[in-house]
């Protein structure tokens, strides 16, 4: 790849010469219709510089964990990739990108654009029995911009102040939303979404030499209750998940907590590992680790502590703790 095309590609990476720095989200082209707790735009720099120079290009990209699905949006915008296979458990996300695929996107876009958003007509939309999948869908958006960090699960409050002093309507963009939609149709058809499990959809793609994989679990920081605050479905055999890496035929990615159960076990399978660092909701910046098979491409990028490994695994005994 030429100079000129990869600082394009990864302006923040290739000027770096000493520590990596969190990239800014801002410069990071949006596709997404959700805000996703977890979600993973700033992580699309280093996302294009695994896959941007695979030849040829990879023929499937599944994404286990898909949430806002970010990553694979972006791949198939970018042309990085023939299709995606997006899977996701929860049924009022998925509810969103079946109707997508379903050809309803035009009908959410109309009911976004018509909707007047006050605190009364979103109570009263939210209490609603949806009875159809493109009206569970426009819940569930609704429900994204209007609960706080866009939180759907159970718990969640509305959004008190926002943007502005703006409150509820704080983070209701009709119009932007609108043009993703729009944006979204032209990619449909190469989107194949499952509601399903994803560790079951990566065995089904395991022999594959042509699927790559993204792989981003939900989180595990803080403990189960973190994990329970962000998603509905938080519980994952982590084991499993390494054992069918393992399996891959296909290249694969996966992001994680830089939390010492999960180093053991990238270790254990025999996995490389790097930190790269991001900027949380609270604009303290953190660390998470990239595992995968070969990691020499992120170079630029410190290995995770094996030191602290050593040091723990000499206390524990017996196989990590995360379920
Ligand atoms: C860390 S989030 C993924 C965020 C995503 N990468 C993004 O950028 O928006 C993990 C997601 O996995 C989903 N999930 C949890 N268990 C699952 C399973 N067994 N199969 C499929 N999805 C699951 C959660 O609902 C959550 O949306």
């Amino acid at each position: 790849m030429n100079t000129h095309r990869q600082k394009m590609l990864f302006p923040e990476l290739s000027e770096t010469a000493g520590t990596p720095k969190p990239v800014n989200v801002a410069s990071i082209p949006q596709r997404s219709l959700f805000r996703y707790p977890g979600g993973k735009t700033w992580f699309v720099p280093t996302f294009r510089k695994w896959i941007a120079p695979m030849c040829p290009k990879p023929t499937i990209l599944v994404e286990p964990f898909a949430g806002g699905g970010i990553i694979s949006l972006t791949a198939l915008f970018e042309n990085l990739v023939e299709n995606v296979v997006m899977v996701e458990m929860d049924e009022e996300i998925a509810a969103v990108w079946e109707s997508i695929v379903n050809g309803e996107a035009e009908w959410l876009s109309n009911r976004i654009l018509t909707f007047d958003l006050t605190r009364q007509s979103v109570i009263h939309e939210l209490n609603k029995t949806s009875d159809t999948q493109r009206e569970v869908a426009f819940k569930t958006i609704l429900k994204n911009r209007t609960l706080h960090g866009g939180i759907l699960a159970e718990g969640s409050g509305f959004i008190k102040h926002g943007e502005n002093g703006k409150g509820i309507r704080s983070r209701w963009y009709p119009g932007t939303l609108a043009k993703r939609l729009s944006n979204l149709n032209q990619v449909a058809g190469k989107i194949d979404f499952r509601c399903s499990d994803g560790l079951r959809v990566m065995e089904e793609f395991a022999a594959n030499k042509d699927a790559v994989f993204f792989i981003d679990p939900p989180y595990t920081a803080g403990g189960k209750k973190a994990g329970k605050r962000l998603y509905k479905y938080n519980r994952l055999d982590h084991e499993r998940l390494f054992t069918i890496c393992e399996s891959l035929k296909g290249e694969f990615l996966m992001t994680y907590d830089n939390a010492e159960e999960v180093k053991e076990l990238a270790r254990a399978h025999g996995f490389q590992m790097r930190l790269i660092p991001m900027t949380n909701t609270h604009h303290s910046t953190m660390e998470e680790v990239v595992i995968g098979k070969n990691l020499s491409w992120m170079d630029g990028f410190p290995m995770a502590d094996e030191s602290e490994t050593r040091s723990v695994r000499r206390k524990k005994k017996g196989t990590p703790s995360i379920a």
